[in-house]
């Protein structure tokens, strides 16, 4: 009998038809709104696997009400919805989708980047406004991209990928992370400093860390404190790293000069929070892996990560290693 899986959203006909050659397929058939939760916890009390997304929260409920589930193979490479310990000891093997979205994401960052201290986003309102009156000396200025100093909080994939475009434009790039790498520092000549050295020195600051007990609000009002004035904030990692409260404060009060933000604490964010009034706060909604291409490549990844694992066989980026799918 062919093992049954759920996917939590629709996903295209050919990666769907790839997975049903050998597995039963329940899917929910919104593209554009997540699973509610009743119908998530009740579809798992039958499914032998699960294709999830960032948007399900998979916590020790869930996990518990799912008695015959033995892998859940998530569409992202962020993996902070997932209770992975009790997944583990109940033997459910838990897989992402790394690297292939790595150089997407990081071209957003960098896109991010840039609409904050060039101001796009204002300037193309001010034009299809029809507010825009003559060429004017200080019209719009904003700051200089080139030359300026980049700090990476997270040098992983990602991190490393942002790095390697920031070169291009001569930035000065330095990094705190977990784990020191020398083999980058050598390869791109990035700078390894303290966490509080790189945020005091930084005119960009890039996040791209995992939300994790340790990351949680790790840049909060001392953090903004510290920072320079015409300092900008670009998070591509995830919202819960951020204190938004403590963010508006720093914007508002001048402590820091403007913020891109593709993700929250709450998605979606709420369209009258504080945040979103602010000119200087470019707002996504978590588009950085969103290429036609790169989101492809991750739907038929996770679909052979399912598949495998079902099949008895550890795919390449088991979180869960331990957890023998035989
Ligand atoms: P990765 O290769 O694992 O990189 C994460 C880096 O953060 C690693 O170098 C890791 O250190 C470091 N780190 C972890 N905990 C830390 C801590 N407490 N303090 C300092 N550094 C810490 O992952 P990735 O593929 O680059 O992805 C990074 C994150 O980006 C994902 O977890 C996800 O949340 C986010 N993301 C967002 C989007 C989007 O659409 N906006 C798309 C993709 C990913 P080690 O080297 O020691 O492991
Ligand atoms: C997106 O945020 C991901 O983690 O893949
Ligand atoms: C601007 O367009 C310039 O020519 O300096």
């Amino acid at each position: 009998m062919k093992p049954r899986v759920y996917v939590t959203r629709k996903l295209p006909d050919d990666v769907i038809e790839r997975l049903a050659q050998t597995c039963h397929v329940r899917m929910w058939e919104s593209e554009e709104e997540a699973v509610p939760r009743d119908v998530f916890i009740e579809e798992l009390k039958a499914a032998d696997g699960a294709l999830t997304m960032l948007t399900e929260q998979i916590d020790r409920s869930v996990l518990e009400a799912a008695p015959n589930l033995r892998v859940i193979s998530q569409m992202a490479v962020g993996y902070n919805n997932i209770d992975l310990a009790t997944a583990t000891a109940r033997k459910v093997a838990v897989v992402n989708t790394p690297g292939v979205l790595t150089e997407t994401t990081a071209d957003l960052t960098f896109a991010l980047l840039m609409a904050v201290a060039r101001r796009i986003p204002e300037a193309e309102r001010f034009v299809k406004e029809g507010k825009w009156k003559t060429w004017a000396p200080l019209l719009l200025t904003g700051a200089d991209v080139h030359g300026a100093t980049l700090g990476i909080l997270g040098l992983g994939r990602i991190g490393e990928a942002v790095a390697k475009r920031a070169r291009g434009f001569d930035m000065t790039v330095h990094y705190y992370s977990r784990t020191r790498k020398p083999d980058v520092e050598e390869k791109l000549g990035v700078q390894y400093r303290s966490f509080d050295e790189v945020i005091a020195t930084s005119d960009f600051l890039c996040v791209l860390m995992p939300y994790t007990k340790e990351t949680y609000q790790l840049i909060g009002r001392e953090a903004f404190a510290k920072m320079k004035p015409s300092c900008r904030l670009i998070n591509t990692g995830r919202g819960e790293i951020v204190d938004e409260e403590a963010l508006y404060d720093a914007l508002v009060q001048g402590e820091i000069a403007g913020a891109g933000l593709d993700v929250f604490t709450e998605e979606p964010i709420s369209t009258d929070h504080p945040l979103l009034q602010l000119p200087q706060v470019v707002a996504l909604p978590h588009i950085g892996s969103a290429s036609v291409a790169t989101r492809m490549t991750m739907a038929h990844m996770a679909v052979d990560h399912l598949v495998a694992a079902l099949q008895g066989k550890a795919p390449k980026a088991q979180l869960n290693p331990e957890v023998l799918t035989s």
